[in-house]
C-alpha cells in the first residue's frame, strides 16, 4: 500500500453514482474536515477528500510556507506542490477513486496550493473550485495544456489577496490550457452563502453527467 503520509480523511460517495471525488484544501489554520460541508453541499454524490496541510506557523496547519502575508516561500511551496500531488496520486491507487475525475475545492491558502498542482502538474485536477485564490507562483516552463474547468471565486472588498493577484492566475491557467471563469463577488476575505450557491451550480453546469 502507497505511503499515505498526509493527515486526511476519505469519505465514499453516498450511493457510488457520480464518480467525481472532490479534494478539499483547507485555508491557514483549518485541518482535513473543515471542507467536508462544503464538499457536501457542493456535490451531495461525490466521494470527499479532506486534507490536512503539513506546516505549521505558530500551531496552524498551512500547505506551505510564508515569509509574510501573501509573500510565499517559493521553495517550500514548489516542493510541497510535489508532495500533494503525489500524495493524490497515491490515495488515488490506495482508495481506488479516478484520477480523472479529481476535483480541488480549495480555500485561500488551500486555493493557492491548489492552484500551484493546477500550473505545475496538468495531470491531476480535472476541474477546481479555488476561492479566494492568489498566484502561487510565476512559472517558467511551459507544462502539458489540459482543458480544466477552474472556477476562481474573488471577493472585490478583499483586502489579501489582490484583484490583480486572481486575474493574472486566471490568465495563467488559461495558458495551461484551462476553461477559466473568475466569479466577483461583493465580500471580503470570507466566504458567503450566495457565492456557494453559485458555485454549486458551476459544478452542476460543468461535471453533471
Ligand atoms: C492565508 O491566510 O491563507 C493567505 O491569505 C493565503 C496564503 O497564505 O496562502
Amino acid at each position: 500500500m502507497a505511503d499515505l503520509d498526509f493527515i486526511h480523511e476519505y469519505i465514499r460517495a453516498p450511493l457510488d453514482t457520480t464518480g467525481h471525488t472532490l479534494v478539499l484544501l483547507h485555508g491557514t489554520g483549518g485541518n482535513e474536515r473543515d471542507l467536508l460541508p462544503l464538499g457536501r453541499f457542493l456535490a451531495p454524490d461525490a466521494a470527499l477528500l479532506g486534507v490536512r496541510g503539513k506546516v505549521l506557523e505558530g500551531g496552524m496547519p498551512r500547505f506551505f510556507r510564508r515569509l509574510a502575508e501573501g509573500v510565499f516561500d517559493e521553495e517550500d511551496l514548489l516542493f510541497r506542490t510535489d508532495e500533494l500531488a503525489d500524495f493524490l496520486r497515491s490515495a488515488s491507487a490506495t482508495y481506488g477513486f479516478e484520477r480523472d475525475a479529481l476535483i480541488a475545492v480549495g480555500y485561500s491558502n488551500g486555493a493557492n496550493i491548489a492552484a500551484s498542482i493546477l500550473l505545475k502538474h496538468t495531470d491531476v485536477f480535472a476541474g477546481a473550485l479555488l476561492f479566494r485564490p492568489m498566484v502561487p507562483f510565476e512559472p517558467e516552463q511551459s507544462a502539458a495544456k489540459r482543458a480544466t474547468p477552474v472556477l476562481l471565486s474573488a471577493g472585490e472588498a478583499d483586502v489579501i489577496v489582490p484583484a490583480q493577484s486572481t486575474k493574472r492566475l486566471g490568465e495563467l491557467l488559461d495558458a495551461r490550457g484551462a476553461n477559466v471563469e473568475i466569479q466577483w463577488h461583493r465580500g471580503g476575505h470570507g466566504l458567503m452563502e450566495p457565492e456557494l450557491q453559485l458555485a454549486k451550480m458551476w459544478f452542476e453546469q460543468k461535471f453533471s453527467k
